[in-house]
């Protein structure tokens, strides 16, 4: 496992997708100039406050149409890290991060498949706002550790303590990945509670959230009916 340390990258997972990174190689990234996140979206960070960071995983072992367990796992290592500097998050589905309704963490997820069905490697690119406390206009719902805890923090100290955590959901998911499922499906955020969402053709709808499938849709409730939506065929109204 290497972890490189960069002043200026466009962007973490653009970076490890070139040949040569391997299973537990991270490349940090002090700045971001392309940084990217979810749905074609930017992904903004102040230089030097934050962590922005990829993580190369090669998950051989695992059935392609099973990766979902590893978004779980990442935003499951994600909640024990913040837990472990006493602040309680919880899972946005797919994989934010909230505190409350703001946004700590992004998560930005890249499989490469491999021929017989299973992955070969997957891009872990993780954005985790530490220490910065004012965020471009733009920017939905964001906040920090320090917004949050009323102090800093030392980058290094939390990007050991989320590594290792990392690698522990790992482990976990090889060995026991209902253990996954069912420590993910705790920490849904707005499970079981009434709350609006808007479906790609404009319409809002009030509903609660069940739960997830394996496979990764996420369960709504609305008017009797069950609906499993898969991601960018439901958004949260927050
Ligand atoms: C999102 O919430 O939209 C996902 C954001 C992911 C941002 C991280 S920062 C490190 C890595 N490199 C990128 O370009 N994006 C991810």
């Amino acid at each position: 496992m290497a972890v490189l340390i960069y002043k200026s990258l466009p962007s973490t997972n653009t970076e490890v997708k070139k040949p040569g990174y391997r299973h537990g190689d991270v490349v940090i990234a002090r700045e971001q100039t392309a940084g990217r996140g979810q749905r074609g979206n930017r992904w903004s960070s102040n230089p030097g406050e934050n962590l922005t960071f990829s993580l190369v995983w090669e998950p051989t072992f695992l059935e392609a149409k099973r990766q979902f367990l590893l978004s779980e796992a990442v935003a499951l290592a994600l909640t024990d890290t913040l837990e472990h500097f006493q602040i309680r998050s919880r899972i946005k589905w797919t994989n934010d991060i909230y505190v409350g309704n703001k946004k700590i963490c992004g998560i930005l997820i890249e499989h490469d498949l491999g021929t017989d069905g299973k992955l070969s490697r997957t891009v872990v690119g993780i954005g985790l706002n530490i220490n910065q406390k004012e965020f471009e206009d733009w920017v939905p719902n964001p906040t920090s550790m320090a917004l949050i805890a009323g102090h800093t923090f030392d980058l290094n100290e939390v990007f050991q303590r989320l590594y290792d955590d990392l690698e522990a959901r790992y482990s976990q998911l090889q060995t026991a990945p209902e253990e996954i499922e069912a420590a993910y499906d705790k920490l849904i955020y707005r499970k079981g509670t009434l709350a609006p969402y808007r479906l790609p053709n404009g319409k809002r709808f009030e509903g609660v959230i069940l739960g997830v499938k394996s496979s990764g849709e996420l369960l709504v409730e609305s008017e009797g009916m069950v609906v499993p939506y898969l991601f960018k065929e439901i958004e949260f109204i927050i």
